[in-house]
């Protein structure tokens, strides 16, 4: 407890960052990482296959570009960085760990941004239409990947603004912020790796169902190439008799008009 108060102390962010718990949650989401290591191996596994797969399927590495970065825990860095001439690695949060993984790689660049370009105005208590996010237009950048941050782009604004904003304005407003990082994603011209949590799924003891939610505001899920489970809370990480699961996506598709996929 100790450590993570000074971890809240010494990172460096933005103060909106603070003040929407992004911190909190990134400093939370190390901490679990630590405490459910084997539980997460394989999630973490899977998602650094399909990074690596979606890198020897761009042919031409000038910018790889990371949205969601955060701890580097499902991020193959050392690879990205042999591979690329440059990675951008975009994140409100860039934990120490993660600034002292990079510091000796000089292609690499942290880029502290919100890929929505709303939750300023979400800090101040208010909905703002999403603004495109530049870096996925940059002609340099040839890999672009969204990286298990799809379903926090809801959850931000519904934290923070439930009770404040009509129920239906905010459902409303968060499926729009959804579709605009997925449209962001299929406007760009660089080969899109999409990597997201789309439904949380808890169960008993005996691994019987008795809740299911969708991550991505109830939004149809995005086509896939292939998906698995993150066992993100086996019990007793939340609670004695209920472990939590969600269940992961991914679909790459190829630079301007290819077909190819993973
Ligand atoms: C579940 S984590 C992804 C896992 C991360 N790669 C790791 O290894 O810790 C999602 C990340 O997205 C970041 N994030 C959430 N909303 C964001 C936004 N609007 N713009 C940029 N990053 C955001 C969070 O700070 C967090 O680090």
């Amino acid at each position: 407890m100790i450590a993570e108060a000074l971890e809240w102390l010494v990172t460096p962010c933005p103060l909106y960052v603070r003040r929407l718990g992004l911190l909190a949650e990134s400093i939370a989401i190390s901490a679990r990482h630590r405490r459910c290591r084997r539980a997460w191996a394989p999630h973490l596994a899977a998602t650094r296959q399909a990074i690596l797969e979606a890198v020897a399927r761009t042919p031409r590495r000038r910018t790889a570009l990371i949205m969601g970065s955060g701890a580097l825990h499902d991020v193959p860095i050392a690879e990205l960085a042999d591979a690329f001439e440059r990675v951008l690695l975009v994140d409100l949060v860039h934990p120490w760990p993660a600034r002292l993984r990079t510091r000796h790689l000089p292609q690499v660049t942290l880029v502290t941004d919100d890929v929505t370009g709303t939750l300023e105005a979400v800090a101040r208590g208010e909905i703002v239409p999403a603004r495109p996010f530049a870096p996925l237009s940059d002609p340099e950048v040839d890999l672009a990947v969204s990286l298990n941050l799809l379903s926090q782009i809801p959850s931000v604004p519904v934290r923070r603004l439930e009770g404040r904003v009509a129920d239906s304005t905010l459902a409303s407003a968060v499926q729009r912020l959804v579709n605009a990082h997925l449209s962001d994603l299929g406007l760009s011209r660089a080969a899109t790796l999409l990597i997201s949590d789309v439904e949380r799924v808890v169960t008993d003891r005996d691994g019987l169902e008795i809740e299911r939610t969708s991550l991505i505001a109830e939004l149809p899920e995005p086509q896939a190439d292939r998906s698995w489970w993150w066992d993100i809370a086996p019990a007793p990480e939340i609670d004695t008799r209920s472990s939590e699961r969600r269940r992961v996506i991914a679909r790459f598709v190829p630079s301007a008009s290819g077909t190819e996929s993973l």
